[in-house]
């Protein structure tokens, strides 16, 4: 089929500032469709067990580029995970590691495989003035937990209880709230000093809560933070498709086995990294931003984390392709992608 000049869309190839890839089959399942995408990736640590110190890291990231599919070049970025027995000097010795490159804050119970987390992060405020010291950002699940604290309410609630002192304590440490899904968070951080960045997911960009609950209950949907009204999706697409620095892509991929996801009890996280970049661009699309896809994808993040842009390309092509119902893990284990059965609008040329 002939290509338009509106229909081909080439960029600095992206990157991925939040995504988890997970361990032994469901990395090597999920790494070709992120490494025939995204540069790089800040690589969640909450594995069980958490990666919690440089030698975590160090076996991880090992793991991670055994399962780089041959001719694909793919750097994974490592992150810890910060716990109430983190040091000052764990801290200091992950960032003489190069490829460290943030602290993850997971609140106690927010998420998933989030229990090693800590429920308010003051009392380490030596391993934040380490982090401050060495240049580590501190990334940011922003949610409260407290039971009598409505779901949809959670991250709001995080900004007024703890992010607003954190941002006046730290003045010097970057942070970046991560994957925010309301329009509080996206003024909240527009509004703060430099040091503070934001993450938004494409699922976040493309849909409600009615993709979650209206009609049926679509567990595939279900994620944390949980997704918002639309006009919070609205808000989302504006500060992503803004030109705003503060913004870039982080798609919070987070893939379950089906099973674990379809059950009494499902899992939280959307698997995107099928179709990532490709569902980014239907988002910006939609507002006839698609000019701004490349500073949110490729330049905004890499210029929060003081790292060098990529300078190769990805080229994009706006034509529809199926999404598979299910991605094979290994014997008897699937993965649901987003999507799962429906169309993509556009395909990542080979
Ligand atoms: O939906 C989510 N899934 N949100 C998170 O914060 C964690 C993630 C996961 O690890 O599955
Ligand atoms: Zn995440």
């Amino acid at each position: 089929m002939p290509t338009l000049p509106g229909d081909r869309l080439t960029l600095t190839r992206p990157d991925d500032w939040h995504i988890h890839l997970r361990d032994g089959a469901m990395l090597r399942a999920v790494m070709p469709d992120v490494a025939a995408r995204f540069a790089r990736a800040i690589v969640m640590p909450n594995l069980k067990p958490p990666v919690v110190t440089a030698a975590d890291a160090r076996a991880y990231r090992e793991r991670i580029l055994v399962a780089v599919p041959e001719g694909l070049r793919f750097e994974p970025l490592m992150t810890l995970y910060l716990t109430r027995d983190t040091t000052p000097e764990i801290i200091r010795e992950a960032a003489r590691e190069g490829w460290v490159k943030a602290v993850k804050w997971y609140p106690t119970g927010a998420t998933t495989n989030s229990d090693f987390g800590v429920a308010d992060v003051r009392p380490l405020s030596a391993v934040l003035e380490a982090m401050q010291e060495t240049g580590l950002p501190l990334l940011m699940h922003g949610e409260v937990v407290d039971a009598e604290v409505d779901i949809f309410d959670r991250e709001k609630v995080f900004i007024d209880r703890t992010l607003s002192r954190l941002v006046e304590d730290f003045p010097g440490l970057r942070m970046v709230m991560e994957h925010i899904t309301t329009r509080e968070a996206a003024q909240f951080v527009r509004e703060a000093p430099a040091n503070l960045g934001a993450t938004i997911t494409v699922h976040h960009l493309l849909y409600n809560r009615n993709a979650m609950l209206a009609g049926g209950i679509r567990p595939h949907y279900y994620c944390l933070p949980i997704l918002k009204r639309e006009v919070h999706r609205q808000a989302l697409l504006e500060a992503a498709t803004g030109g705003n620095p503060k913004f870039f892509l982080g798609t919070d991929s987070a893939p379950h086995p089906t099973d674990a996801k379809q059950s009494d009890c499902g899992c939280a996280g959307s698997y995107t990294a099928h179709a990532a970049i490709e569902l980014y661009a239907e988002a910006f699309d939609s507002v006839g931003r698609l000019d701004r896809l490349e500073a949110f994808a490729s330049f905004h993040g890499p210029d929060f984390y003081g790292l060098p842009r990529n300078t190769d390309t990805l080229t994009l092509m706006r034509e529809p392709r199926p999404v598979p119902e299910r991605i094979e893990v290994e014997a008897g284990v699937t993965l649901t992608p987003l999507r799962a059965g429906e169309r993509v609008s556009w395909r990542v040329a080979s």
